[in-house]
């Protein structure tokens, strides 16, 4: 969860190491570094925290040097201190990392013996002190690289400069992505294309296993053996992710109101609104006669997932095992003969979901994943790619692409019940027509987003928020929590509302506010039930509803009115309220919304 950035410029570099990492700090944002060669020494300057640390600091002592790699670090061997910041560096090599090395222990422990001084507590700084162990010992740069690299194991992506060599940078990959950048004289190395986008949009992929050697004239692919591979040269789209928050506050904000949009995009690619029918991409599956479909995600994918799997359960009667992928990946899940597997991820980089569906592969599932990111690794270790077309989502907390891929899974959900005759012709226009109709109603929602600000201002004290849903919409009681929690830092829990008398109900008091996301469906009246129990304890009830609040049949703190929309697209429309519920009490605290604390938008690592 670090992004890792390089370049082997014409010019300075410092100053495009810096813009490159303000791209890249929705990776991780604990510290940053850069580290330069200049008459073939190696220099760097680290800060502690945000991007704007590392600037101020690079303002005070400038760094020359026209090669250079730059770093924004997600911590996870080592507090996120200035000495656990990369790059490390020596006299002779500097790197940085992204990932994790397993081994680092044991490499450490025959370093130290070697007489290696370690400075750091990171795993990180085992690779500078065995590169140089290799150069110490008469290997050239190159040879030095590829030896350590064989030493290694774990999931990483690495960048490497060197003393001496200013036209020499030198990346690996195994695991978390990395890309190669070809520029005019200039070459360039980062972990995704967004990096890379103001320079080029020629782009190189590294494939897992691959390492590079990248002079200015070009770069040559390896393989883990060290034998030349070709890989594509492809035109990326990043430029166009160049985004900025517009007249917004945070990106959050600016995501959540692009929803309307976005989601019509989105359905748009998997309906024809003329005939009112989906068109949904083959899947290389029958739809009509596999027994079950497998999911996997992480955080508010998975919540995705969960609500997916009521409606393939309901609308196409098709079973759906699903697991958080951090836990499926270990399960070893029996799985059906040429059964269907489906990996939901915005980033499409997150490690366990990747891990999943590397399992479910090798037991020969066919693979589908709802991706926002199409040149994601998850996309490109995908039989079928289901693309949520949200555009880029800067915001830590998944709003925008949450939407999206409740949309894609509602097209799925119709035409799987439409290939297995679940669903007549005459239901499917009925299910298309409620989803075309979702971006008016989330435009309608967000026309009340002044209640959600009067709510925050109460909200902001408590210290424990529950979360209460029912059916379809129990997952987005689960989502709501979590949103809350991942930005404002109040402990949240989602809970199904018919369990709170299994025991939560013990936390009920007039301190506790409790959000009720209950359209009047068929499983109204049974919340209300609930309600009334929690009323009855002095719980502050936040409802959420299209009913009036004269139907709760019992005293709210609030009443958030919904409007009135066909029961399969309440998921996407109840979602919005709990993003801004847990935006506005965000904003009220002064959390950092778009960059919460110790989390990072990608997970890459385990
Ligand atoms: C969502 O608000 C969180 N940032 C987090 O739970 C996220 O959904 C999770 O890490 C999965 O990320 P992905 O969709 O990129 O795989």
């Amino acid at each position: 969860m670090c992004g890792i950035v390089g370049i082997l410029g014409s010019k300075p570099v410092a100053e495009d190491l810096v813009d490159a990492l303000r791209r890249l700090e929705y990776r991780g944002y604990d510290s940053a570094g850069i580290a330069t060669v200049e008459n073939g020494h190696l220099d760097r300057r680290r800060a502690e925290g945000k991007l704007k640390n590392l600037e101020l600091k690079l303002s005070e002592q400038p760094l020359k040097g026209r090669a250079g790699i730059g770093h924004t670090r997600w911590a996870t061997h080592g507090r996120p201190i200035e000495r656990n910041a990369h790059p490390h560096m020596n006299d002779r090599v500097a790197v940085v990392h992204n990932g994790i090395i397993e081994n680092f222990q044991e490499l450490r422990d025959e370093l130290t013996a070697k007489g290696y001084e370690f400075e750091t507590e990171t795993d990180t700084e085992t690779i500078l002190h065995l590169v140089t162990d290799y150069l110490n010992q008469g290997c050239r740069p190159v040879e030095a690289a590829h030896k350590a690299l064989q030493r290694l194991s774990g999931a990483f992506a690495l960048g490497l400069i060197f003393a001496g060599h200013d036209d020499l940078m030198i990346g690996a990959r195994r695991g978390p992505p990395l890309a190669i950048g070809h520029g005019k004289n200039e070459m360039y190395l980062g972990s995704d294309a967004i990096a890379l986008a103001p320079f080029t949009d020629a782009i190189t992929y590294l494939e897992d296993g691959d390492w590079v050697v990248i002079t200015r004239s070009g770069a040559q692919i390896y393989d883990t053996a060290g034998n030349p591979v070709e890989r594509p040269i492809v035109r990326s789209v990043a430029s166009s992710l160049l985004v900025d928050k517009g007249n917004y506050r945070h990106f959050m904000a600016k995501e959540i109101h692009e929803q309307p949009e976005v989601i019509s995009h989105t359905l748009a690619h998997y309906l024809d609104m003329a005939t009112g029918k989906v068109v949904f991409p083959d899947l290389g599956v029958d739809l009509a006669k596999i027994s079950r479909i497998t999911m996997s995600a992480c955080g508010t994918a998975y919540y995705a997932g969960l609500v997916g799997k009521y409606w393939l359960e309901r609308y196409a009667r098709i079973p759906v095992d699903i697991d958080v992928a951090s836990e499926f990946r270990y399960r070893e899940a029996p799985m059906p003969e040429g059964g269907l597997a489906i990996f939901i991820s915005q980033s499409g980089e997150t490690a366990d979901t990747l891990a999943s569906l590397r399992y479910c592969k090798a037991q020969g599932q066919k693979i589908a994943s709802v991706v926002n990111v199409r040149t994601s690794t998850i996309a490109r270790e995908s039989h079928a790619i289901l693309p949520t077309l949200a555009g880029p989502e800067i915001g830590v907390a998944s709003t925008k692409a949450f939407t999206c891929q409740l949309s894609v899974l509602a097209c799925l959900a119709i035409a799987a019940g439409r290939a297995r005759g679940t669903l007549s012709e005459a239901d499917e226009k009925e299910l298309v027509r409620a989803l075309t109709e979702v971006p008016r109603h989330v435009n309608t929602i967000l026309r009340s987003e002044p209640m959600y600000e009067t709510l925050a201002h109460s909200l902001q004290k408590a210290k424990d928020v529950l979360y209460l849903g029912r059916g379809q919409n129990f997952p987005i009681a689960l989502e709501g929590a979590l949103k809350l929690k991942e930005i404002s830092y109040i402990h949240a829990e989602g809970y199904a509302a018919g369990e709170l008398k299994h025991g939560p109900i013990a936390l009920i008091d007039e301190n506790v506010p409790v959000v009720v996301v209950a359209p009047e469906d068929d499983l109204f009246e049974k919340t209300v039930s609930n309600m009334q129990e929690v009323a009855a304890r002095g719980g502050q009830i936040i409802l959420i509803s299209n009913a009036p609040a004269s139907k709760a049949g019992c005293k709210l703190h609030t009443h958030l009115q919904m409007p009135d929309a066909h029961p399969f697209t309440n998921p996407l429309l109840y979602a919005v309220p709990v993003q801004l519920i847990a935006y506005h009490t965000a904003v009220a605290m002064g959390t950092d919304v778009d960059q919460p604390r110790n989390l990072a938008k990608s997970v890459t690592v385990e």
